[in-house]
This record gives structure tokens, sequence and C-alpha cells, in this order.
């Protein structure tokens, strides 16, 4: 049975991560920051025969990735999803990150859960990753981190800590070779979660049914790329 850990899984494209994937078979390492109060997650858990666990961890907390890590050593984890994320502002208020009006103490806090924290959870499973079977590292990342195809401007703390993530996704796949790690980013689409909003022309279910397909039709010798959910390998 392959396993996983997935941060911020309590709703959005992380719960329905879990709901999927455990669905295909997968034992599931299930984290967010106030298991309490995750109502939909608990009751995915409760019907799972225990393939799902609960997990706290909030990911900009690095005594509680370090507590987790030792939670866990000695089990093997498949697939690390880095999937805890923010936007700093709404998606139909993008103001706070348009030039001339940068919140930078906003942009500092999305550097730390966008950038930083996922590069702190892969130093702390690494060992649990490499003792699996498809040792591989996923990294939530966006389009709108995509520096290539770069079409419009503003959002620059959210861009940038995404710009930046992939920077570290690419740099894990150099450093980790050695162990026969893998990374993969991925976008998800503009998908309507909290995150997304209603407008978003994707939904939780068509995203994250792609990302499987993704995931699944990533060879053993891939690592260090960026994909789209549809399949699409994007730019950086
Ligand atoms: N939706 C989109 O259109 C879209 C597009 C591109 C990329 N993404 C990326 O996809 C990922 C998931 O986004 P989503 O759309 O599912 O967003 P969402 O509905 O807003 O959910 C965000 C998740 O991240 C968690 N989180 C935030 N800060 C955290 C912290 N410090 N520690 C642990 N968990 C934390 C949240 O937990 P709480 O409930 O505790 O806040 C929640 O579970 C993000 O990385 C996002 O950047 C989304």
């Amino acid at each position: 049975m392959p396993s996983m850990l997935v941060t911020g899984a309590n709703r959005g494209l992380g719960l329905e991560m879990v709901r999927q994937f455990v669905d295909d078979g997968w034992r599931i390492y299930a984290c967010c920051r106030a298991p309490e109060t995750a109502t939909d997650l608990a009751a995915l858990a409760a019907g799972s025969d225990g393939a799902i666990t609960l997990h706290t961890l909030d990911v900009g907390k690095p005594a509680q990735i370090e507590a987790l890590a030792d939670e866990l050593r000695g089990t093997a984890i498949d697939m690390l999803v880095n999937n805890a994320g923010l936007l700093g502002c709404t998606i139909d208020s993008m103001g706070p990150g348009a030039f001339g009006t940068v919140d930078y103490e906003a942009w500092m806090q999305l550097h730390e859960i966008n950038t930083m924290a996922p590069l702190r959870v892969a130093e702390a499973f690494v060992d649990h990753v490499a003792a699996s079977d498809m040792k591989l590292m996923f990294f939530m990342s966006t389009y709108m981190g995509c520096i290539t195809e770069l079409a419009d401007g503003g959002l620059y703390p959210y861009r940038s800590s995404k710009a930046a993530l992939n920077l570290v996704v690419k740099g894990l796949s150099i450093d980790l070779a050695p162990r026969g790690v893998r990374t993969i980013a991925v976008h998800p689409g503009w998908v309507s979660t909290d995150m997304g909003g209603p407008e978003a022309p994707v939904n939780k279910e068509q995203s994250i049914a792609g990302i499987r397909q993704v995931v699944a039709n990533y060879g053993s010798g891939q690592t260090g790329c960026f994909y789209q959910y549809d399949g699409r390998e994007l730019p950086w």
C-alpha cells in the first residue's frame, strides 16, 4: 500500500487529495493545524478503516514539523505532499499585492509558509521518503509562479513565493538525486476552493483527478519538473 503525507489536508485541494487517493488504496497521514475542528477530514478518516490518520501540523511552526517527523520515524512515505499555502488576499481583491500597494509584512508571511515551510518539511522528512518505494516529494505550486509565461503584473507576494518554491523544487531534485528522491512541482489549475473562489473554472474533483494521472505518469527517471494538472509540462 503506497503512503502519503499531506499538509493542509483539512479543506480545499488537500482534503480532495485525501479523498481521492484513499479511494485508490493509499495510506494517508493527513496533517492540518487543528484536527479537532477538521470535521470533513475526520469523517473521511472515520470511514477509512485506519487508512487515514490525522496529525497536528502548522507548517509555520518548525517544532511541530520536527515533532511529527520524530513521531513517524521509521515510517516510509512514498509521496510527501507540500500542499498547505496562503494567497494573502482574496482572489477578487488582489490589491494588497499590486504595484504601489504591496503589503511587505504579508509578503514575509507568504514567503515563510509557501516557500520556507515546504523546504523545512522536505528536510525533516527526507529519510522517510528515501525509505519508500516511490521516493517522491510533491509541491503544490502555481502557474502564477511561472516566470517564462508571465503575462500579468501584480500579486507580487504570492507569485514570488511560489516562483521561489519552484527554485526549491529544482534545487532539491539535484541535492536529493544521490538518495533516489525525486521532486515535482504541480499547478492544480485555477480551482474553486476557498482560495480560488467560486468563479474558478476547474473544480477540486477535476483538479485532483488530473493530478493523480500526472503522478501516475511521472516516470521513475523524472525529477525536478513542473506540471499542470492536465498533464501539460510547464516551463519555469
Ligand atoms: N485554488 C487554486 O486555484 C490554486 C491555484 C494554484 C495553486 N494553489 C495552491 O494549492 C494549495 C492548496 O490551495 P487551496 O486552493 O486548497 O486553498 P485553501 O482552500 O485556502 O486551503 C489552504 C490550506 O492550507 C492550509 N494552511 C495554510 N496555512 C497553513 C499553515 N501555516 N500550516 C498548515 N496548513 C496551513 C489551510 O489550513 P487552515 O484551514 O488551517 O487555514 C488549508 O488547509 C496552496 O498551496 C495553493 O497555493 C491553489
